[in-house]
């Protein structure tokens, strides 16, 4: 018999809900204390896992209680969430997004696992897959943006690189694909509302990523706090069971969102916690995470015949199956057994430094204003986000300390040495406080340009942020406005390093700003990688993975939109457009400028008919006319024209990279299987339909600039 049917066999009740339990810890003076009763409920077995503990110490700590004083010695799962970085914190995922370099995205999976591990955690709540075309919703820091392909990709990256090849390695962590699912369409994109799609929408943009993590091996999945079409994930038996168990074949363990199986009696399908308890487990989630609900309810409902044990037995065993696979029965404290070696330490910071660069986004470059010329030798520095440590953090920052974050002003004492640096905040976040305007805007005399730090604090963004006005608040503004009028009179030009977990409406600034860099948040190298960038020493390289509205009413605003039988035409009213703003974006996906100047010529797709069997070839020239090295990012998008259903106006198929020295050359090649055209039809079953695809290849999702050829499909052919 397995450990697992061995222990099962001799478990009580209260010790197999134990394992079905996960509770959150906090911290005593002395070591840790959890929450209420917990560390007796460790020892007599039922609490069986833990959330949010820092720290292999108390992680240990815990986890003797568990296995040498319980009756059984069953060693807890301990998780934490790690968003982007433990220690060592890297940029936010949105931001992570814009470098567009999945061997990158897993890379700062796995430094991330190997840094919570040393901590002793063996599992962690990422990474979310919920795609994001509503920017008012402040999750949307916490994913991949808007395009439904790219969260595939993400998916695949972020699982390999927290479980790694073997999941009870010591560096491993058990990953959690969240939040299952269409958790980001929320009802004006406040946080936690219902959510309301079509089975179309939720099976072309919310369900792949999440089917993508199951066949890359994920071990735990989180239902969102939200309801879908009326049901509530935590209690979603056709999402749940029929399609991740049945359709995906998902073995893995369900763990609840915070307190989400309580949360059903306020959704108003359970009249209580036995009610409650009942729905979720029916619907196959494993763990509950914060209600009590299984250790208190589940009693009750077994003996009134609500459940049975067998289904009790199905969730305890997968979580003692889970904990298995992560080595805690053979060696609960492999994790967090040996201090990392000082240079990987090192190494993981100048990871952390290059992605930073490489992440941040240049909105706008007029005039070639950056990177900064030799004869810059005095800055004048304003903004609330130019010196605030703990700001760089961004949202959801694990253990990741304040005093380890690199400000703007400290990145840029140390990468330009011989340049002055005058610096004041001019105003706070939360106050209205605007005295320190003057005083900071008389700074910029004589100085050779002017750098304004604005944007978003870190708690501005992430869960339970979402804002209706997401702009750069009103003092931000006021100052940059004050200082951009002194600048303009003393004729230097005004640099703007954006903050945000998400694009920010923006249209006054994007006028009147020479240039402005998107730096989301970078997390601990922030001020250094910005430095780089400004500096000349790095060619920024990122490109925005989510649509910059220039007003929030155009929310939601994505370049998959599907045409209407009355497109936008400026000569006919009785159109598709705004009477007040135009229907574009301020900036499309994919928008970024380089210090290259890239022209794109070229565009070959061979051969010019395929079968679904065959390959699609995409060849593009690459030419840099600009007088820097820098990497250009292609896009290759398809549209198709005439199909049984409405297609989107653009779908993003794939990008590549390439990086050229001034007046050099390339060639871009990307294959393009042809079964990738096929879509859901009009009863949702897949197709493959016969016709003409236009290929669209280019720099940003803006027809404009796209390059077009197409390819021809032949249906029922065999090859
Ligand atoms: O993992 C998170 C989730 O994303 C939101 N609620 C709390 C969980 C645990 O911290």
């Amino acid at each position: 018999m397995s450990r697992t049917e061995e222990l099962l066999a001799r478990m009580t009740l209260a010790e197999k809900l134990g394992q079905l339990t996960m509770t959150a810890s906090s911290y005593a003076v002395t070591g840790p204390v959890i929450a209420g009763d917990s560390t007796e409920s460790i020892r007599d077995g039922t609490i069986g896992n833990l959330l949010n503990m820092v720290g292999a110490d108390h992680v240990n700590e815990m986890q003797r209680i568990a296995v040498e004083q319980s009756r059984l010695g069953i060693p807890l799962l301990i998780g934490l969430d790690i968003i982007h970085g433990h220690r060592t914190l890297f940029p936010i995922p949105l931001a992570e997004t814009a470098c567009f370099d999945p061997e990158a995205w897993e890379r700062s999976a796995r430094e991330a696992a190997r840094e919570g591990a040393a901590d002793g955690l063996a599992m962690t709540f990422a990474p979310m897959l919920d795609v994001s075309r509503d920017l008012r919703w402040g999750r949307t820091a916490e994913g991949s943006g808007e395009d439904p392909g790219l969260a595939v990709l993400m998916a695949r990256a972020k699982v390999r690189g927290f479980q790694g090849a073997d999941l009870s390695d010591a560096e491993s962590l058990a990953a959690c694909a969240k939040h299952f699912c269409a958790y980001s369409p929320v009802t004006a994109g406040r946080e936690y509302a219902a959510v309301d799609i079509s089975e179309r929408t939720l099976r072309e943009v919310h369900l792949p990523a999440f089917a993508a993590s199951v066949k890359a091996g994920v071990e735990t999945i989180m239902p969102a706090f939200t309801d879908l079409n009326g049901v509530p994930m935590t209690a979603h038996i056709p999402l749940l069971r029929d399609y991740l168990r049945g359709e995906l074949g998902f073995e893995g363990v369900l763990v609840s969102d915070y307190n989400a199986i309580g949360e059903l009696i306020k959704h108003g399908v359970a009249a209580d916690l036995v009610e409650a308890a009942t729905l979720s487990l029916k619907a196959g989630v494993d763990i509950d995470m914060m209600a009590n609900a299984y250790r208190n309810g589940l009693p009750i409902a077994l003996e009134r015949g609500l459940v049975t044990m067998d289904e009790i037995d199905t969730c305890v065993r997968r979580v003692l199956q889970l904990k298995e696979k992560l080595g805690l029965f053979d060696d609960p404290y492999r994790r967090g057994a040996k201090p990392e070696a000082a240079s990987a330490i090192t190494a993981r910071r100048q990871f952390a430094r290059d992605l930073g660069s490489r992440c941040i986004t240049m909105l706008k470059n007029q005039g070639d204003t950056l990177p900064l010329k030799p004869g810059v030798k005095r800055l004048c520095v304003l903004g609330p986000l130019a010196d605030a440590a703990a700001e760089m953090r961004g949202p959801w920052w694990a253990a990741g300390a304040p005093e380890g974050q690199i400000t703007v002003m400290a990145g840029l004492k140390a990468g330009l040495p011989d340049v002055e640096l005058r610096h004041a905040a001019g105003v706070g976040f939360d106050d209205g406080d605007v005295s320190g305007i003057d005083p900071a805007v008389a700074l910029c005399n004589g100085a050779n340009a002017l750098v304004l730090c604005l944007g978003e604090r870190a708690t501005m963004s992430g869960e339970a942020a979402s804002r209706a006005y997401p702009e750069i608040p009103e003092p931000q503004m006021a100052l940059a406005k004050a200082a951009i009028a002194r600048a303009r009179a003393l004729q230097i030009p005004v640099i703007t390093i954006l903050f945000s977990g998400r694009p920010l409406v923006i249209p006054w600034l994007a006028e009147n700003a020479d240039a402005i860099l998107a730096a989301w948040f970078l997390g601990c190298e922030s001020g250094n990688a910005i430095a780089d960038v400004l500096g000349g020493r790095v060619s920024p390289s990122g490109r925005t993975p989510i649509t910059w509205p220039r007003a929030v009413g155009q929310v939601p605003i994505f370049f998959g939109q599907r045409p209407s039988g009355r497109p936008m035409d400026p000569k006919d009213y009785f159109t598709s457009k705004y009477q007040d703003v135009p229907n574009d974006p301020l900036y499309p996906f994919g928008h970024g400028l380089t210090y290259g100047r890239f022209v794109l010529s070229n565009l070959r797709v061979t051969p010019e008919s395929v079968a679904e069997r065959q390959e699609i070839e995409v060849t593009i020239g690459v030419g840099n006319e600009g007088a820097y090295a820098a990497e250009e990012t292609v896009f290759l998008f398809t549209r198709d024209k005439i199909a049984s259903v409405t297609r989107p106006l653009l779908e993003l198929r794939r990008f590549a990279k390439i990086r050229l020295e001034p007046g050099e050359s390339g060639t871009v090649v990307i294959k393009l299987p042809a079964s990738e055209l096929a879509f859901l039809g009009p009863d949702l079953e897949s197709v493959f339909e016969a016709g003409d695809i236009e290929i669209l290849v280019g720099p940003r999702a803006d027809r404009a600039d796209l390059l077009t050829a197409s390819v021809h499909l032949l249906a029922n052919v065999d090859d």
